[in-house]
């Protein structure tokens, strides 16, 4: 079998060709949908995806503003940023790219974002009301996930699904949306991690694999079952002199391989990154829409 390849780039285009005509509409109503990016320090992939996202904004007809800190910001400086965010009528999503210098508490940071503006999904309280199965803002990551395999026809009721990765980000969201009892979930769902004693037991057993471990090869053909649905998270940099970069990307399953097992699969790059950014479209328009009903 020779897995057909999810598009994650079309199905991302034909997305923000929806949520920039729905960007149009409120426009005509006087609201300008508006995200504000916060990045501290110089991780080039960190802002590499800062650059992409507020690209994707622009040509959206969504209003951005891209505040670079320095890695040896105070959180003092951090958070009267958000704050300030917090209280701009212009800002209807803020996003603190992740992760923070060492010396930054993370879950203090996240949790001065106003959770209406919270466009990440990462707050505590929108997490809780995810969880108990309320309407709240998703994490975009495992919403871009759920929207591939849902447009390709991928059955998630009843499938046995393995996340390898436990992250804040992807792995543990992601579980808890697909439990959910509503027309994205009633999946059964298996988190891996570092600490699980034989992987390969798990992921041979899964009708979808979502690989989020954060390395390259973790997942390679001998561990998936025939005709599996592969999600492939990872995004990695591997050496290689024949790039102009000096550098390739690589996902974290053994694309060439599993590929010739696998049902479907998704490539790096062009499948999930290009739905992560979609995903945070999405949620600023909402956010925006929000504001537009309260007023
Ligand atoms: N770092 C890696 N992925 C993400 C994401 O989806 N949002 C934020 N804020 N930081 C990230």
């Amino acid at each position: 079998m020779t897995a057909r390849i999810i598009d994650g780039k079309q199905i991302a285009t034909q997305m923000r060709r929806e949520i920039k005509e729905q960007t149009e509409q409120l426009k005509q109503k006087g609201i300008i949908p508006g995200l504000g990016v916060i990045i501290a320090g110089d991780d080039p992939a960190s802002q590499s995806y800062v650059r992409a996202k507020t690209k994707a904004c622009d040509k959206a007809g969504i209003y951005s503003v891209d505040e670079h800190l320095s890695a040896d910001v105070s959180q003092e400086k951090l958070i009267s940023l958000i704050n300030s965010m917090n209280s701009n009528p212009k800002i209807h999503g803020i996003l603190v790219q992740l992760p923070l210098p060492d010396h930054i508490d993370e879950s203090e940071v996240l949790l001065t974002i106003n959770p209406e503006k919270d466009v990440d999904g990462f707050h505590p309280t929108n997490l809780g009301k995810m969880l108990t199965g309320q309407k709240a803002p998703l994490s975009c990551t495992p919403h871009g996930i759920i929207q591939l395999l849902q447009k390709t026809g991928i059955q998630i009721e009843g499938a046995e699904v393995v996340i390898v990765g436990r992250s804040n980000i992807v792995g543990k969201p992601l579980a808890n949306m697909l439990i959910q009892k509503n027309d994205t979930g009633n999946a059964t769902v298996t988190i891996c991690h570092t600490r699980t004693k034989n992987l390969a037991e798990h992921t041979r057993r899964a009708d979808i694999i979502v690989a989020a471990a954060g390395r390259a090869n973790t997942i390679t053909a001998d561990m998936i079952k025939e005709g599996a649905a592969v999600i492939d998270v990872g995004v990695n940099r591997i050496d290689d002199a024949t790039k102009k970069k000096g550098y390739r990307l690589v996902g974290d399953v053994d694309f060439e391989n599993v590929k010739e097992k696998a049902a479907f699969i998704t490539p790096v790059p062009g499948g999930v990154g290009p739905m992560t950014i979609t995903m945070l479209l999405y949620n600023v328009l909402e956010a925006a829409k929000n504001t537009a009903a309260k007023s």
